[in-house]
């Protein structure tokens, strides 16, 4: 097969990773990928928006949607109408991801558990953007001044919901209409600092298994929340095909839906795809089967730069990514480019390190080491990943 990845994130690394790994691949190309990509596919110059005419020439056999903002604008639509066969969903369905509103009211349709929308403006309470924030657009007010601040500061449209509490954890269902198959739970450390303090980010690092949430109970997650929101969107005409993401928080009432992203989570995919030991193509071509998961346990890293979350860096040289490599870890590119032939930094997460273990805490442990020899002007990242 043929295949074209679109992003150029440490997710859409991992999934080049993945991809590359399998006996049906016979030629990989990414738009526009990053240098850790360029190691496994040919890398065109080409926003992602922008990838229909560069697919129309290559006519590659799938296309792997990445991020969620061409998905939203209708990437997808205007591939499948080129006779292009695409991983990710159509504008419609990823709707469900680009409003808020759209997905409470799809949630609420087909019963599935999540945060009760609020009428009044009273502490404590979650004030969320409508649309997509790239992470940005909620706020947790547990004070007034906290409720104070966001009010000043969320633009319009926004809902109030009830706060929830309780540990979060991420459930990936690939779907294809009707059937889907879910990944293990993976856990993304949100804030910037060790013990969950400071502002939200992308993403900081992340883990699977989980201590508190079995592999196993993603089959009654996939099949309380996923499923029905899977029927609900055909039901409305919009069938969702690629993979759909449940964020959710186990609270004292049960498990609670947070959100739905309508692709794979970064910096999550980074550790669940190398637990995953089934081919990844035919599953992301659409023909679904029970997932094939190794035991063993994955810890990402992720090595930021600058002052991320506030501001990302770029320009400055990066060492030792061979040298953390040669520990047996795998190294993500998330933020990269090359300057004359000289890797450098390029955003706000820089690297993913990931490592796999027996247990979580070898992972942990083998994770830290490779990343331990990674320098770069800046570096920062949480040295609390997978620590219970
Ligand atoms: P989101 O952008 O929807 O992923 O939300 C970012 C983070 O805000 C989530 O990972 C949660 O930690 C937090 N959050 C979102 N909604 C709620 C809620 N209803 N109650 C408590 N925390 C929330
Ligand atoms: N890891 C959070 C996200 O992908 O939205």
């Amino acid at each position: 097969m043929k295949v074209l990845v679109v992003g150029s994130g440490g997710r859409e690394h991992a999934l080049a990773w993945a991809i590359s790994r399998s006996p049906l691949l016979t030629e990989l190309h990414a738009a526009p990928g990053n240098p850790g990509i360029a190691a496994l596919a040919h890398c065109h110059p080409v926003r992602a928006n922008d990838v229909g005419p560069l697919a129309a020439e290559l006519r590659p056999d799938l296309v792997v949607v990445g991020p969620e903002a061409p998905l939203v604008a209708g990437l997808a639509d205007e591939l499948r109408q080129r006779g292009i066969a695409v991983f990710g969903p159509s504008a419609a369905a990823a709707r469900i991801e680009g409003s808020k509103t759209f997905a409470k009211d799809v949630m609420d349709a087909a019963g599935v558990p999540n945060a009760r929308t609020l009428a009044v403006a009273r502490p404590p309470c979650v004030v969320k953007l409508d649309g997509l924030a790239a992470g940005k657009g909620v706020w947790v007010c547990h004070t007034q001044e906290e409720l104070d601040a966001a009010l000043s500061e969320a633009r319009e449209p926004f809902h109030l919901e009830e706060l929830l509490e309780g540990p979060e954890l991420s459930v990936f269902a690939l779907a294809a209409g009707d059937e889907a198959v879910a990944f293990p739970p993976a856990r993304d450390y949100k804030r910037i600092g060790d013990g969950d303090t400071g502002p939200n980010t992308g993403g900081m690092g992340t883990v699977s298994p989980l201590p508190d949430v079995a592999d196993e109970e993603s089959q009654a997650i996939l099949e309380t929340v996923h499923r029905p929101v899977l029927r609900e969107l055909a039901r409305r005409g919009a069938p969702f095909h690629g993979l759909l993401y449940a964020g959710l928080m186990r609270t004292d009432d049960g498990m609670r839906v947070i959100e739905f992203n309508c692709r794979f989570g970064d910096p999550e995919t980074q550790s669940l795809l190398p637990r995953l030991e089934s081919d990844v193509l035919p599953l992301l071509a659409g023909e679904l089967s029970e997932l094939e998961i190794s035991p063993r346990a994955a810890v990402t890293v992720v090595l930021a730069g600058g002052d991320y979350p506030a501001q990302g860096d770029s320009g400055t040289p990066i060492d030792g990514v061979e040298e953390a490599e040669a520990t047996g870890a795998l190294v993500f590119h998330a933020g990269t480019a090359l300057h004359d032939g000289r890797l450098v930094t390029n955003g706000g997460r820089i690297l993913n390190v990931t490592a796999t273990g027996d247990t979580v805490a070898d992972a942990r442990a083998a994770a830290y080491d490779a990343a331990a020899h990674i320098h770069f002007a800046g570096v920062h990242y949480r040295k609390d990943i997978a620590n219970g």
